[in-house]
């Protein structure tokens, strides 16, 4: 064999050595159950295997030559600038825990992995990502937090009872002694709205804190006056904040409810609001029949819920008013209000002209505690806790 022809016949092998490679790293790529996406310097997709697809939703015709920023929702948009800063200056980024959006919206948990993808003269052309879907363990170790969070709370509700307990029962002896020497009607009024305000803690103080459940007390209540005796409570305080309150109270229907359950789902809202309008501003009541039950809508004018918070607002121990708030109040009021068979939605802006908030409570005209069955539910409900 001639010099030529041993030089052509290497350089034939070393080719098809280096296209069997390929194949082999196709193969792997494709096979891969982590998402292996390329980009461009400008963020734009030059690849896109089979995983990114089953994972993201989007095959790779309807991403290739597309943007990156279509799978980042969009307050985590100015961290893609931030990425590929690195990735210019040869910077690897290993294990980032973010969220993706995927092609019908929902938001997923991922890790990446992004390393600069450079060409046969080392020039950083672009980046390849390995995006890995850790959503089921993120659930997973939120729903052992929240598990952990209860059996606290169990633990802390325990002590608390017993230590408010002795003082309240002191309290609504004193008020109760007290009315004798109250001669002035005004003065007695008071008294009567604390001594009835009182009787609510300790109900509130026994029932969130497990001590006893409101058992087959659900009866016939118009959501109207129970929400006007609410408003009555609160409309003082909101005069003196500067806060306008504004009520309509448009329903002629009695359902069956639990009425210490459904005022203090009310109180927690109501509050929240108040503390939402420290400089005043305007907050709006609505008791209004739907077609199939009674919604009451608490509206605020105050500064709004960030995006981020809003999915957190009724997870337990969720707040944003550290030291005076225990983020119990709307988690408790879910429970309530779902126990009723009912639900509880909020929305909430940011926006300067028109922030605010608006919670809902739907309670249907047949609430739980009506259904035929209710009775053996609330029975077995008694069992369990006695
Ligand atoms: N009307 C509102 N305006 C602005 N933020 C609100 C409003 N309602 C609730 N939030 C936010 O939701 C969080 C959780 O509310 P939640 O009532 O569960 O707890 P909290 O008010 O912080 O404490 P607690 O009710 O136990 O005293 C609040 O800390 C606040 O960040
Ligand atoms: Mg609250």
């Amino acid at each position: 064999m001639t010099a030529k022809a041993r030089h052509w016949e290497r350089a034939w092998k070393d080719l098809r050595d280096s296209s069997e490679r390929l194949e082999e790293l196709a193969a792997i790529v494709s096979s891969s159950n982590d998402a292996i996406i390329g980009k461009d310097l400008n963020g734009i997709v030059t690849s896109w295997n089979q995983a990114a697809t089953r994972i993201l939703g989007y095959t790779a015709d309807e991403m290739i030559g597309q943007s990156i920023l279509r799978l980042l929702p969009e307050h985590l948009q100015p961290d893609e600038a931030e990425i590929l800063r690195k990735i210019r200056t040869g910077e690897r980024i290993d294990h980032f825990e973010t969220v993706r959006r995927t092609k019908n919206g929902e938001l997923i948990d991922v890790s990446l992995t992004i390393s600069p993808l450079r060409n046969q003269h080392g020039v950083i052309i672009g980046a390849s990502k390995i995006l890995r879907d850790i959503s089921a363990g993120k659930r997973a170790e939120r729903s052992l937090l929240q598990a952990e969070k209860m059996a606290a709370a169990g633990r802390m509700a325990a002590t608390i009872a017993h230590e408010i307990n002795n003082p309240l029962e002191a309290v609504v002896n004193l008020l109760y002694l007290l009315r004798d020497s109250v001669h002035d009607p005004q003065g007695a009024s008071y008294l009567k709205t604390a001594e009835a305000e009182l009787a609510r803690v300790s109900h509130i103080a026994r029932q969130t804190l497990g001590f006893y459940r409101e058992h087959g007390s659900a009866r016939k209540t118009s959501l109207a006056e129970l929400v006007r005796h609410i408003i009555d409570v609160y409309e003082p305080r909101c005069a003196s904040a500067g806060i306008s309150l504004e009520y309509s109270l448009n329903t002629r229907r009695q359902l069956t409810v639990r009425r210490g359950e459904i005022m203090q789902v009310v109180s927690n809202i109501v509050v929240n609001s108040i503390h939402a309008l420290p400089k005043g501003g305007s907050l709006g009541i609505a008791v209004q029949d739907v077609s199939d039950g009674v919604t009451i809508s608490i509206r605020d004018s105050g500064a709004g819920i960030a995006a981020d918070n809003l999915a957190r607002v009724f997870e337990a121990f969720f707040t944003t008013r550290a030291s005076i708030g225990t983020g119990i109040g709307l988690f408790v009021s879910k429970q309530f209000v779902e126990g009723h068979g009912g639900n509880i939605t909020i929305e909430s802006s940011q926006d300067k002209h028109r922030h605010g908030t608006l919670v809902t409570v739907f309670l249907p005209e047949i609430t739980t505690y009506e259904r035929p069955n209710a009775q053996d539910q609330e029975q077995r409900e008694a069992n369990v806790s006695s």
